[in-house]
């Protein structure tokens, strides 16, 4: 099925090009942007988005890797004070 009329992109290509972002670096956050750029191609009209991220989010390497979960739960307003300080000291 086409998903992308524009530059002619089929869910085929997504799920390949899916795979193959995920199998060459497992820790990358996949975009619409870096499939684009994957496909040596970039969005026009952008009408396709909507079905574009569907079809993405029925891909089983689409979810966010263990390592860049949960990042923000280790910054508390204590931690980001004390580096905030840490920068701005005049030596
Ligand atoms: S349909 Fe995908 S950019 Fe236009």
């Amino acid at each position: 099925m086409i998903v992308c009329h524009c530059q002619n992109i089929s869910d085929h290509d997504i799920h390949a090009t899916i795979d193959w972002i995920r199998a060459s670096d497992k820790r990358t956050i996949i975009t619409p942007g870096k499939l684009y750029r994957a496909l040596g191609k970039t969005a026009d009209c952008g009408g396709c988005m909507p079905l574009f991220l569907a079809t993405m989010r029925t891909n089983q390497n689409m979810t966010v890797p263990m390592q860049l979960r949960n990042l923000r739960h280790g910054i508390t307003q204590e931690n980001h004070d004390e580096r905030r300080q840490k920068s701005n000291r005049i030596p």
